[in-house]
């Protein structure tokens, strides 16, 4: 315990962690967008970042005009400017840079964004910047005034503009660095485009004075019958009352806002109420009414716990019918709710009533759509393979993604998992990593169940599952890749597994590559026949590991990665999707739909 004591002593929280508390449900606040084009500058060499003797402009010489971030103009002929926005291309924003720009494709470094605007403040209101998601590092300036920084390619965040802001010729000027590093979160290595850019939407948020920054409605963990929650104003405003009103379930109740701003509260749950599911994904629309301004959020009412291997939704055992997806369609960063939509169905259309969103937290509009559509989701944080568990700062940044993705996320019935990490390597700097950040989310949120996908081992011919996290663990979830990366698919139904957990156990991945299209005998790597072969013998072999509730197979759609290299077959891209980069389905995709059809009749 002292070595936790000490291990959390030293926690440095990152800039972003300073950043100003996340205004959630975005989308339903006052804004204007500021999607569009933005112009862009690559600057390899950080140029408009640091003066030639490496010193930064913002530290060292904040109004240089040779600091991009001024935006400057040449007042004549004669003077020295070397760059110039206006004069500069244009990037669609929300968007990577990588698939708009083919100079672009492997770029991993500093793009400069600038977006000018006029906006007319209306007295007393407060105006933000909101960023939906920028990979990886970003650095905000207004009007030339640094406003913030943040860290995380995946997460929302936002900063206060009010006293930068002004009427006319605002200029927003974003340092986007996607460059990978050891400590970062993903570390340098991983399975998937390092997308770099602003990914997601930008808003202008404007609010009142005292504005409603952050609330939870939800039912009690295993408790259909009582509804809790908080509203956090930003501000503490005399004698504030808060007003929580779910009309069609007949709920009106004023509650006290404590000195900090908060008010706690607890609603009855008439007997009447449609329980969110997947079958019956009933959403509420729910009213949150300050003196000075309403909320409106959509919510669904579930419970989701564990009791022994049993998964149980609103008191009923369930099994998760899921495939993983990225947060790509098309060969591109999906950004937008139409993308949304468009992956959604394919899960739909193969029977899922679950999704894993990998390998980090997705855009909003995947979880909304999944509350609006009747999916089950597993988000999680980009913990993934050998991340520095010995760094301090690797640690506050990735309790910071998880911070942020439960605060946007928290009121989506949608969401029944939150995963820390994934194929992680054992070490006991990596076991105290995970644990803290186990014991950070259940602070954060006590509803939902806890996950990782785990690897496993292999004793005389039998997997194994003994993970010492699965201790600190909801579910004991773990990949496997039996025909892939080794193992005999012929004799793989009959292989063995155990596990010394009496807990809910999901195989978080398995599959292998088909190039859709490619067909041949199915003892052949690469062609559609052997994916279905691999398909067909995993889920016999799935069926009999003991305490399974639920699959998500590796993966929906194909997608790219630098590590995929093989000409003709790969071209850069992870080809274990169930439907190719050009939208077409693969043989087992019908073997993964007719497998579901048969598991969802035993959990009728
Ligand atoms: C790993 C990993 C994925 C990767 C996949 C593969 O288990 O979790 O990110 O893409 O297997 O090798 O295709």
């Amino acid at each position: 315990m002292v070595r936790l004591k000490i291990f959390l002593a030293f926690i440095v929280l990152p800039i972003s962690a300073l950043a100003q508390g996340l205004l959630i449900n975005a989308a339903n606040r006052n804004s204007v967008s500021l999607n569009g084009d933005w112009n862009y500058i690559v600057d390899p060499y950080e140029t408009g970042y640091y003066n030639f003797h490496s010193e930064v402009y913002d530290q060292k010489n904040p109004g240089s005009p040779s600091a991009f971030y001024n935006n400057y103009h040449a007042k004549n002929k004669s003077e020295l400017v070397e760059y110039d926005f206006d004069k500069s291309p244009v990037l669609r924003i929300p968007g990577d840079w990588n698939t708009q720009k083919g100079n672009l494709f492997y770029y991993e470094g500093t793009v400069w964004l600038k977006k000018s605007f006029d906006y007319r403040l209306k007295t007393e209101k407060r105006v933000f910047v909101y960023f939906g998601a920028i990979n990886y590092k970003a650095e905000v300036y207004l009007n030339g005034k640094k406003i913030g920084m943040h860290e995380g390619g995946f997460t929302p965040f936002n900063f206060e503009i009010t006293s930068v802001i002004k009427d006319k010729g605002n200029y927003l000027v974003v340092k986007v660095d996607n460059k990978r590093f050891k400590e970062a979160v993903p570390t340098t290595n991983t399975d998937w485009w390092n997308y770099g850019g602003i990914t997601r939407d930008v808003l202008l948020i404007e609010e009142p004075a005292v504005f409603i920054q952050d609330y939870s409605v939800q039912l009690k963990k295993g408790n259909r019958a009582g509804i809790a929650g908080f509203v956090q104003l930003n501000n503490t405003g005399k004698d504030e009352k808060i007003t929580i009103s779910i009309p069609e379930l007949k709920i009106e109740k004023k509650i006290e806002v404590a000195d900090d701003g908060k008010a706690v509260f607890e609603l009855d749950v008439p007997p009447k109420i449609n329980y969110w599911s997947p079958e019956s994904p009933k959403l509420y629309t729910v009213f949150i009414k300050s003196a000075y301004q309403t909320l409106k959020d959509d919510i669904g009412f579930r419970t989701i716990e564990t009791k022994g291997s049993d998964i149980i939704l609103n008191g009923k055992s369930i099994f998760l019918r899921g495939i993983c997806m990225h947060e790509e369609i098309n060969g591109r960063r999906a950004n937008s709710r139409v993308d949304a939509i468009k992956l959604l169905t394919w899960a739909k259309e193969l029977g899922c009533n679950y999704v894993r969103l990998a390998h980090y937290p997705h855009s909003e509009y995947m979880v909304q759509m999944a509350d609006k559509m009747g999916l089950m989701v597993w988000e999680e944080i980009p913990v993934y393979w050998t991340i520095d568990f010995n760094k301090e700062t690797t640690y506050s940044n990735a309790k910071n993604q998880l911070t942020e993705v439960v605060t946007r996320d928290k009121n989506r019935a949608a969401v029944i998992i939150w995963s820390v990490a994934n194929e992680t390597p054992l070490s006991e700097a990596r076991n105290l990593f995970l644990i803290n950040l186990i014991k950070h989310t259940q602070t954060l949120d006590t509803t939902r169940l806890l996950s990782a996908a785990l690897l496993t081992r292999n004793e005389k011919g039998v997997g194994i599952i003994d993970d010492k996290i699965g201790v600190h663990l909801d579910i004991i979830s773990f990949n496997q890749y039996m025909g892939w990366y080794g193992g005999d698919l012929k004799t793989a139904p009959n292989a063995q597994w155990t596990t010394p957990y009496n807990k809910p156990v999901v195989v978080s991945e398995f599959g292998g590559d088909a190039k859709q299209g490619l067909h041949g005998p199915k003892e052949e790597r690469w062609n559609e026949e052997y994916q279905e072969y691999l398909y067909q013998q995993n889920l016999l072999m799935i069926e009999r590991i003991p305490n399974v509730r639920g699959i998500s197979p590796w993966i929906l759609t194909d997608f790219r990665s630098p590590r995929r290299l093989l000409p003709g077959v790969q071209n850069g891209f992870n080809r274990k999707g169930l439907i190719s980069d050009k939208d077409k389905k693969k043989k087992a995709f019908f073997t993964l739909q007719t497998f579901y059809k048969k598991i969802a009749l035993q959990y009728k």
